[in-house]
């Protein structure tokens, strides 16, 4: 989270840097913050709040300078106030960082006993004190950056200004990812690729450990160690560039809508031919017996529905975990286990530990959006789910494409393992790409559904139940739900309500229920019958069979005919609709709600 850009130009760089913190913006939007350095006088703005107020303050109180660094926070330590805001300052030194100093409380209490007094919350003021207390014992602003990273404990991207100095920048990581680049006369510093898109084409990533000295002119990345090392120069994707609605309200009902069109981009790129197709380096399951699936949030459910696909396809058993309890945890990773990472980002800072917890103890395959990102780089192989640039918050085409990508790697492993007869193959691929087509018919029932919101957004609690892979998709539901319309959701294994959550149903608690026709409907029904026989207002969410044999519902949705196995995959358009449309109904921040940022890169 947070996002940091830097810029030694050839023109004012305030404009140039709120344009880069509006495409980091989806990494945290509490405070934004700039620095520049101008004839050599250091001097920032900061306001609270998204960045339309940092422009406001600069169109009141304009920041001249070509050099620059910006900030877009995602708040750790301290209250998103104008003091908490990046850049932070310590005399002649403005930082801005990503990520967390876990020894800052320690560090603070040094410096306090030299006079180097903190006035901010943060953790990250003390990196700026740093700095400044070596500089002042006269080391060089290259010496003094070398002297404080040896001090920190913790994740970090950095990016450091000085005063008297135009033509100087020094960026640093730990854990947090950062890339820099060299063009034209100019220097550039970002969080990622989409920062710096409209600045240059070619970006180099620094390494774990890496810091790097700029200037317009000439650039040196040193290793964890001091070494001067070369790092690769790598050209900017075209799609990291565009950023466009395309005409809709938020970025979450555009990327809602593009799933017919991703979805089948995702699964042309795997199926070809009506035969399945994986990178070359592949993991083969037959020597496979265990898979470890890890990952956060959405994409842990994703990983919760593969496993009921890889299970009963492959006859193969699949442990689910999240990254943040996975990493700790320190769990055996006895042979023949593969270890399947899931991150629309690439950068979620637990699933990349989770990761390294595995490196050299079993081969890792990583399922990401982003190809360029720290996890994809440190996995073995590497599974794309080509969904395209995702900007809103609560992830949904992202959802879709991981689960088609789980699912051809479900089929793969079936293949591998000789679980299945060809024709069963056959019939698998053949349903699997119908899907798009299917959920373009299931967008259209977004009206209906747009009804059954407005009244969602009446409730203060809703429940989700579902059964067998539906399951995971209750729990995307209620997560989808509680995070844009901050409604209190849960989601339960139908089975699992009376073990408890039934306690919790009354005539104002709406239970929205996923359960296309398959062999436990009868049973999904029988959960549904207990709720309504406590007055809670059933949502079913079924096709035309299943809706045909129910009455007395609250509300139904109806859903188009899909082989059971792959019906998560469908049934998540629903499940984000009702989310998205009870959002708007409540009027609350659909694409950037509170709290929240797009890629999670501390713990
Ligand atoms: O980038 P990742 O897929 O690793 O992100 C994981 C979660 O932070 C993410 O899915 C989060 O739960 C979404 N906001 C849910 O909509």
């Amino acid at each position: 989270m947070c996002g940091i850009v830097g810029v030694l130009g050839k023109h004012e760089v305030s404009p140039l840097l709120v344009e880069a913190l509006k495409r980091l913006e989806y990494r945290g939007y509490d405070s934004a913050g700039i620095a520049t350095v101008d004839d050599g006088h250091l001097d920032r703005r900061r306001a609270v709040g998204k960045l339309i107020n940092l422009s406001d303050t600069l169109v009141r109180d304009p920041l001249p300078g070509k050099s620059g660094i910006g900030h877009t926070r995602w708040a750790t330590h301290g209250a998103p106030t104008e003091v908490n805001a990046h850049p932070h300052r310590a005399g002649p030194v403005a930082v801005v960082h990503n990520g967390i100093i876990e020894n800052f409380e320690t560090l603070r209490a040094e410096l306090k006993a030299q006079n180097f007094g903190a006035e901010t919350d943060t953790d990250t003021e003390t990196i700026a004190l740093l700095a400044q207390s070596y500089l002042e014992d006269g080391a060089t602003p290259d010496e003094a950056v070398a002297q404080t990273l040896q001090r920190l404990e913790g994740a970090f991207a950095l990016a450091f200004l000085f005063d008297g100095y135009d033509d100087l920048m020094i960026a640093a990581r730990r854990g947090s990812p950062l890339a820099i680049s060299l063009d034209d006369g100019e220097a550039y510093v970002g969080s990622d690729a989409i920062a710096l898109a409209p600045m240059t084409d070619h970006l180099t990533y620094l390494e774990e450990g890496d810091w790097a000295v700029l200037t317009r002119n000439s650039v040196q990345i040193y290793d964890a160690h001091n070494q001067p090392v070369e790092r690769p120069s790598e050209p900017i994707t075209p799609e990291a560039g565009r950023v466009e609605k395309g005409g809709h309200r938020h970025w979450m009902a555009k990327e809602i809508a593009e799933q017919p069109a991703v979805l089948d981009q995702a699964l042309q790129h795997y199926i070809r031919d009506a035969d399945l197709v994986m990178p070359n380096d592949a993991v083969d399951f037959a020597k496979v017996n265990r898979v470890v699936m890890v990952a956060c949030g959405t994409a842990y459910y994703a990983c919760h529905v593969a496993k009921y696909w890889i299970e009963r396809l492959a006859n193969l058993p699949v442990e689910v975990d999240v990254a943040s309890e996975f990493r700790y945890r320190e769990p055996p990773i006895p042979e023949g286990t593969l270890a399947v990472f899931v991150s629309q980002s690439g950068e979620t800072a637990d699933t990349l530990a989770a990761l390294n917890y595995c490196k050299g103890k079993c081969p890792i395959v990583a399922v990401v959006n982003v190809e360029g990102s720290s996890i994809a780089r440190a996995a073995d192989v590497v599974l794309p789910i080509l969904a395209g640039r995702e900007i809103g918050v609560a992830s949904t085409k992202a959802f879709t494409c991981q689960l088609a990508v789980l699912a051809v790697l479900a089929l793969k492993a079936a293949r591998d393992r000789g679980t299945l007869t060809g024709e069963q193959m056959d019939a698998h691929l053949d349903t699997l790409t119908r899907i798009p087509a299917l959920i373009a018919q299931a967008l259209n029932i977004e009206d209906e559904l747009r009804d059954i919101a407005r009244d969602l957004s009446e409730a203060r609690d809703i429940l989700f139940l579902g059964r067998g892979a539906m399951y995971p998709l209750a729990l995307e539901g209620a997560l989808k739900l509680k995070e844009i319309s901050y409604i209190h959701a849960e989601g339960y294994a139908s089975g699992e309500l009376k073990h408890g959550p039934i306690a919790l149903v009354d005539d104002s608690v709406p239970v929205i229920v996923f359960a296309p026709t398959d062999p436990l409907f009868g049973k999904t029904v029988s959960n549904m019958q207990e709720v309504m026989a406590r007055g809670g207002k059933v949502v079913l969410v079924s096709d035309t069979q299943g809706l045909s044999s129910q009455r007395a519902t609250w509300h139904t949705a109806q859903m188009p005919d899909v082989a059971e196995l792959w019906a998560p995959i469908l049934y998540a358009v629903p499940a984000q609709l009702l989310a998205y449309h009870t959002a708007i109904a409540k009027g609350t921040d659909v694409d950037q709600p509170r709290n929240l940022a797009k890629s999670v890169t501390v713990e």
